[in-house]
C-alpha cells in the first residue's frame, strides 16, 4: 500500500545548502507542530485547494480501514490558508519519514499576511501514489473518517482539530467545515440511536 517516498525526497536538495527554509503547512501542521522550529507565522499559497482525498493507513487509519487527510490540488485561482513554519534542513529527514506513505516535497511560493513573499516547501500526495483516494462527496468523507482510527489517533480528532484551527485564524474552507458538519451530524445521529459511546464525531474535551 506504500510508495515510500523517503528515498524521492532525499534526491530533492532544493534547499540543502539553505541555514533556513520556510514550509508551508495546511493539514495537521497548522495546530501541531512536532519538530523544532525557529518561527511561525500564519501565510497562504495561491492555485491549491486542500482536499481530504489522501488515504492514511499509517497514522489516522489502517489498512483495513483507512482514513482521510489532506492534501492540495492544484486549483486555479485558489487560496489555501495555513502556517508556515521557519526550519533548518535537517527537519526534513523527520517530516519525510513522517509523510513517506506518499508525500513528496514541492517548492512553491509562500505568502504572508504583510504582503511579502518566499520559496519554500509543501509536501504534497499526488494522485499517482498508492494511498491516493481521491474525490468523494463531503457526507461520505465524513463517514469514513467517523470509523477511522490509527497510531496517531482518531480520523475525527485530525478533522475537528483543522477546523478548530482554521477558524482561530479566521480562515474559511468550505470543504473543511462541510466535513465537519456531517461527522457532527453523524455524531447526534449516533446519540440519538443510544450508539454514542464511541460517537466518532464527539469532540474530546
Ligand atoms: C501539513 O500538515 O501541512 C502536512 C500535510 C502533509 C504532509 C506534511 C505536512
Amino acid at each position: 500500500m506504500s510508495d515510500n517516498t523517503i528515498a524521492r525526497n532525499k534526491s530533492m536538495t532544493r534547499f540543502d545548502q539553505h541555514d533556513s527554509v520556510w514550509l508551508f503547512g495546511y493539514g495537521s501542521l497548522i495546530f501541531k507542530a512536532d519538530f523544532p522550529f525557529i518561527e511561525r507565522r500564519p501565510a497562504h499559497i495561491v492555485g491549491w485547494s486542500r482536499r481530504f482525498w489522501q488515504g492514511s493507513h499509517d497514522h489516522r487509519g489502517t489498512v483495513q480501514a483507512p482514513g482521510r487527510v489532506v492534501t492540495l490540488i492544484r486549483d486555479e485561482g485558489a487560496t489555501c490558508a495555513g502556517m508556515a513554519y521557519l526550519i533548518t534542513p535537517e527537519v526534513f529527514d523527520h517530516l519525510d519519514y513522517r509523510e513517506k506513505n506518499g508525500y513528496l516535497r514541492l517548492a512553491t511560493d509562500i505568502l504572508f499576511e504583510d504582503g511579502s513573499c518566499t520559496e519554500g516547501l509543501i509536501y504534497i500526495a499526488t494522485e499517482e501514489n498508492a494511498a491516493f483516494l481521491g474525490p468523494a462527496s463531503e457526507r461520505d468523507i465524513a463517514r469514513q473518517i467517523a470509523g477511522a482510527e490509527g497510531p496517531s489517533g482518531r480520523n475525527a480528532d485530525y478533522l475537528l482539530g483543522l477546523a478548530v484551527a482554521l477558524r482561530e485564524l479566521g480562515k474559511d474552507d468550505p470543504h473543511v467545515f462541510e466535513i465537519e458538519r456531517h461527522l457532527q451530524l453523524l455524531g447526534e445521529m449516533n446519540v440519538a440511536s443510544g450508539k454514542d459511546k464511541d460517537a466518532a464525531a464527539k469532540p474530546h474535551p
